[in-house]
């Protein structure tokens, strides 16, 4: 569909139409030879000889490949071919010996490492870049840890200072213990409420049905469903005093799965380390907006973007079982119950028998200012290269990092390798190709962030898409996308060239294998793709710049697996091992993974026309518009009595609807031999997810500007469509003062409409 080959294919018939009438001149000039003499004769054949030569130079010029307006032939076939599985394999064997945490001397090697290694794979150019920001570090010398006390404050129990290391990595050092990054320190004791997941909704049932007050409370909270900052976030506004995270086997150990290293599920002896940031899109906490140089302006630590209020820690489920096998209070709703043998009583404080019994949790954690390296490496574009697109990923990890991110890192490097190979054997894009190991990923999406600050107008101006390239796998069922709406079509066509990776699947595409396992039969006879959340380093590319970004990775049955994430996710047990014996043997799902990343990126950067479509946005508005009213129509009351309309969106999306369907058309009978025509519309293409950015951003969240995309204001990693009408519908049925609230819907479905309108009108034809 946005092959270019067809044309040139064209282009080289038509030019061998002109040499026809030289050969049918020649064919006549020999067939008049008759008998004459010697000298006469060999002057005819010196004629011919030369004429001869002369038809065959004219030939070969004419049969020479037309490049001057057209493509050169497809390297797409010859690109996914390059990646293999056992490469990868090697890169992740490599890069996981060592832990790599953001801030650390070895982290630092890694990044020359893979800078070396980049350049010598054949890039124009790889380089480090710096940037110091805020981390968040456990003080050696004084661990955290949680207590239980007794009423002469002595601590009869103490949670365990790290993760039992898995075996062949006794030796090594500098294995960060779990904890959560950015707590605030503190010492604080009292009595303990279960508050499920620490969801919004967790706290609206303990505040509005069970009348549970947190306030001066330690909460515990289980890992889940939503991103931790969240859960710390809906504490401090509960009022706790401090949150101690814990996962339960029942969200970190699938069914009849051994703990690692027997199987794949979490031991009890493990814990999830994690930021708890609630940084909105912010980068580093004391530069919000501006990258962290030698020369920038760092705010207060007190005034730090995000930074928690209370202490936080994370613990395993064998110490969980101590904090909460003797709470009191009332019993727990029966989803509120996990898969530990113990009550789940919701608290607050222990049973009568402990009564006096406190829990007490001890961080030390510190926050310092530390320099981080991403490395960039540039294939400078042939035609194009003032058009860039961008591969990206994270390289820091909290230890060994196996899956989160190094699978990820392993492909990419892979895809540097081979994209260094055909650049070898003489091939340029037509736009340029940017490939990122970003830093600092696991503190906030630093790295990612900070670069793409220094960046900003440089990017806005020239970047053509961004695709992420954080771990390549969760699970070992099918292939997970979410992206853009205007990728879809890209996806699919990629996901048809690549072979699936499933034994037995052999002759199957990869696309048809998962078509086959997540049909998204409610939408479209096609394989589901979601919408872009957060928690990865195309949050800055995609909900503030506005670049069309994308993502894809290797996923569980959403269907029958119930578990969060992975169960070993950000634990000690993210080795190599992990990966080799359970989750890929045969490296084919990475390397799946791998060609449809690597796929993605090579046609945005080497398609004539950029392979974007925008009738899918229409299509996604369609739908988004929908859903959001069908929200609003839940109060059909305050509708009526406030005059809430969404005739204007509805309206919007029928200018973009048409505005898209018009603009293919012109795509298709497009000259593509008009270099200035093929390029006003790429232009058109490659803004159009830049017309969705409101400058002024989301309430409270300057940083979030996308009108149709941002994270969920409840759960980071969840996209949510039309955020500002969404977030002003949320809980309106309580609001103090319902004038103000339904106001402000009004006055999001009018910024909603006002902008699917201009990004309608950007597609039209110059008038
Ligand atoms: C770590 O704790 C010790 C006290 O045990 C203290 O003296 C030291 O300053 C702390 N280190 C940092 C980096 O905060
Ligand atoms: C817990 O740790 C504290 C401080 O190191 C120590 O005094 C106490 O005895 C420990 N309690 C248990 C039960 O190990
Ligand atoms: C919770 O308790 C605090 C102090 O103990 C009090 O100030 C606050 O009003 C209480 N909240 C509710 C909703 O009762
Ligand atoms: C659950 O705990 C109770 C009391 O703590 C114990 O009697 C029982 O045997 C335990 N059940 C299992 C299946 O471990
Ligand atoms: C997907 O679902 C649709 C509608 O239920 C069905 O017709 C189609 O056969 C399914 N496709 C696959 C590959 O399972
Ligand atoms: C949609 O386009 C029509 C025709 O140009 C225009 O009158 C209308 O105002 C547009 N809708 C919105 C919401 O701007
Ligand atoms: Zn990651």
């Amino acid at each position: 569909m946005f092959s270019s080959v067809g044309e040139e294919n064209k282009a080289k018939g038509s030019t061998l139409l002109y040499c026809a009438p030289v050969v049918s001149a020649v064919c006549v000039f020999v067939g008049g030879m008759g008998s004459e003499n010697t000298l006469v004769r060999l002057l005819k054949w010196v004629t011919l000889f030369t004429v001869l030569f002369f038809i065959g130079f004219i030939i070969g010029w004419c049969a020479r490949p037309v490049t001057t307006h057209h493509e050169e032939p497809d390297h797409l076939q010859e690109f996914l071919d390059e990646i293999h599985a056992e490469n990868i394999k090697q890169h992740l064997r490599k890069f996981t010996r060592l832990p790599h945490l953001a801030g650390t001397q070895q982290n630092l090697r890694l990044a020359e490492q893979i800078r070396d290694e980049w350049l010598a794979f054949g890039l124009d150019s790889a380089e480090l870049v710096w940037y110091d920001v805020l981390l968040s570090y456990p003080n050696r010398t004084h661990p955290n840890y949680i207590s239980i006390v007794d009423q002469h404050g002595d601590e009869m129990f103490n949670s365990s200072l790290s993760e039992p290391v898995p075996e062949g990595y006794e030796h090594v050092t500098d294995i960060v213990p779990p904890y959560s990054a950015f707590s605030a320190q503190g010492r604080p004791q009292g009595d303990l409420v279960y508050v499920n997941y620490g969801r919004t909704e967790d706290f609206f049932k303990l505040e509005r049905e069970m009348g549970i007050n947190c306030t001066g409370k330690i909460v515990i909270a289980r890992y889940g469903k939503i991103f931790r900052g969240n859960k710390v976030k809906n504490a401090v506004l509960a009022g706790a005093k401090g949150i101690i995270l814990y996962s339960d086997p029942a969200d970190y150990c699938a069914q009849g799965v051994e703990p690692y290293p027997a199987g794949w599920n979490l031991p009890g002896g493990g814990a999830q380390r994690g930021n708890v940031l609630n940084l909105n899109g912010a980068g580093d906490p004391l530069t919000p907006g501006y990258p962290a140089k030698e020369y920038t302006y760092r705010s207060k630590l007190k005034e730090g973007a995000g930074l928690p209020k209370i202490p936080v820690h994370p613990i395993g489920y064998h110490d969980a079982v101590h904090l909460l096998k003797n709470m009191g209070g009332a019993s727990p709703p029966p989803d509120w119950r996990g898969a530990l043998n113990v009550s789940y009583r919701i608290g607050p404080g222990f049973t009568d028998d402990f009564i006096l019994n406190k829990v007490r949790m001890n961080i030390h954690t510190y926050n310092q200012v530390t320099r981080i390296y991403n490395v960039i490496g540039r294939i400078r574009g042939a035609r194009e290269p003032d058009r860039c697109v961008i591969l990206g990923g994270h390289r820091d990890a909290w230890v060994f990092g196996a899956i989160d991110p190094v699978s990820g890192a392993a492909v990419v490097h892979e895809t540097v390798r081979a994209a260094g190979a055909l650049r070898q054997r003489g091939w340029r894009p037509r736009r340029s190709l940017i490939f990122a190991s970003w830093d600092a990923e696991e503190f906030g999406l630093q790295g990612s962030t900070e670069w793409a600050e220094e960046n900003a107008i440089m990017l806005q101006e020239r970047a053509v898409a961004y695709i992420n390239a954080d771990s390549a796998i969760e699970g070992m069922y099918t292939l997970r996308v979410d992206c853009t709406p205007s990728l879809h079509t890209l996806v699919y066509d990629i996901t048809k060239l690549v072979m699936s990776p499933e034994e037995g699947e052999e002759r199957i595409s990869l696309y048809e294998s998962w078509h086959k396992r997540d049909n998204w039969t409610n939408n479209r006879d096609a394989p589901r793709i979601s919408k872009l959340g957060s928690g990865s380093d195309f949050e800055a590319y995609f909900i503030r710049l506005g670049i069309t970004s994308g993502r894809a990775r290797y996923t569980k049955n959403r269907k029958t697996e119930r578990y969060s994430s992975y169960p070993v996710y950000h634990s000690v047990y993210e080795t190599f091992e992990l990966v080799e014996r359970f989750y890929d043997p045969s490296f084919q799902r990475l390397e799946a993974v791998g060609r449809v990343r690597a796929g993605l990126v090579f046609r945005l950067a080497d398609a004539l026309i950029i392979p974007l479509d925008c009738k899918e946005y229409a299509r996604s508005l369609t739908q988004y518009a929908n859903t959001i009213q069908q929200l609003a129509l839940e109060h059909p009351e305050a509708i009526q009595r406030y005059g809430v309309t969404f005739e204007g969106l509805f309206s919007a999306v029928d200018n973009f609807t048409q505005a898209a369907a018009d603009f293919h058309q012109r795509l298709d009978k497009l000259d593509t031999k008009d270099v200035l025509a093929v390029r006003m519309l790429n232009d058109q293409l490659m803004y159009l997810e830049r017309a969705f950015i409101d400058p002024l951003g989301l309430p409270g969240r300057p940083f979030y500007r996308h009108v149709v995309f941002a994270p969920s204001s409840h759960n980071k990693y969840a996209g949510e469509s039309f955020p500002g009408i969404y977030d002003a519908l949320f809980d309106i049925e309580n609001a103090a003062d319902p004038d103000r609230a339904w106001d402000e819907v009004k006055r999001q479905i009018s910024i909603a409409t006002v902008t699917v309108n201009s990004a309608a009108n950007t597609l039209h034809p110059v008038a």
